[in-house]
């Protein structure tokens, strides 16, 4: 497995297999993997001849208050990983190689970035759209893995690369769990042991949405209730949003007659963690 620094050498890689006529899969990370993040690499491996994996804390999609200068890094660790996993080139720029100082381009989903994480998080969306599609135009991948944890997330670059042209497959992965249930997240490495048990109560809390749901309810504000209750029940957390949503178009349904999204984030003392599921 090769690594890289610069934009250059990536692209210098990709030329040589693309002369081959190898096909490229791609998974872009912020780092500190993690077993959802093994599942994207070895999906890729089995999908493409070769994978390049991207490891970038990128700072456009973090807003002042949040927790870009602690965001949990483990180059050595996650090199080893992406190894295994079955990466062929994993590149770790800097963010002085992403950006220029005075780039003025934005990449801007609207619609899909209203509700949900994008109501609380204002330009994180914008963020990602800039990165991913730069990731896009350097590695020149036929696929790219996102996971299902970040729902809106893959809505919306599925979005700007059917509105923008891109000749890419956008494959979206499963959520993967811990054994009691709890969705993997490199943010999950924030919480006390305290604060671990008390994440729980996400999932837990979706389960019970997901049981009216198999009985019948077709409410919205009754699964939405459900949530809302079963939270309250645990002290440390505190909801940012519960919401259920159009799976598509992510707009807010109250009556269920169609797949829909519903999708949470809590803040466990200080970490915020999302989940959800389709229905
Ligand atoms: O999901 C993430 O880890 C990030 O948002 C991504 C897609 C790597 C862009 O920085």
């Amino acid at each position: 497995m090769k690594t890289a620094n610069t934009i250059k050498e990536v692209r210098e890689t990709v030329k040589e297999w693309r002369k081959q006529g190898l096909s490229i899969g791609f998974v872009p990370t912020m780092g500190y993997l993690h077993e959802g993040h093994m599942s994207l690499i070895e999906r890729a491996a089995k999908e493409n001849d070769k994978v390049v994996v991207s490891v970038f804390v990128n700072p456009t999609q973090f807003g002042p208050n949040e927790d870009l200068d602690n965001y949990p890094r483990s180059l050595e660790r996650d090199t080893e990983i992406c190894e295994k996993s079955g990466a062929n080139l994993v590149f770790f720029p800097e963010a002085s190689e992403m950006y220029f100082e005075d780039k003025s381009t934005s990449v801007s989903v609207s619609g899909l970035t209203t509700l949900l994480c994008g109501a609380k998080r204002p330009g994180h969306f914008d963020g990602v759209c800039l990165v991913v599609s730069k990731f896009f135009n350097i590695v020149t991948p036929d696929r790219a893995y996102f996971g299902e944890k970040d729902a809106q997330q893959l809505a919306v670059i599925k979005r700007f690369v059917r509105d923008l042209n891109f000749d890419i497959e956008i494959v979206g992965c499963p959520i993967v769990r811990e054994c009691d249930g709890l969705a993997k997240s490199s943010r999950n490495a924030y919480l006390s042991k305290e604060e671990r048990k008390s994440a729980l109560i996400l999932s837990q809390s979706l389960n019970k949405a997901k049981e009216a749901l198999s009985k019948g309810e077709t409410s919205a504000n009754k699964i939405k209730d459900i949530i809302i209750n079963s939270l309250s029940t645990e002290p440390l957390a505190k909801m940012d949003y519960v919401e259920v949503v159009d799976s598509l178009s992510l707009s807010p349904v109250e009556n269920i007659n169609a797949p829909i999204l519903v999708a949470i984030a809590v803040y466990i003392g200080k970490t915020r963690l999302i989940d959800n599921f389709t229905y």
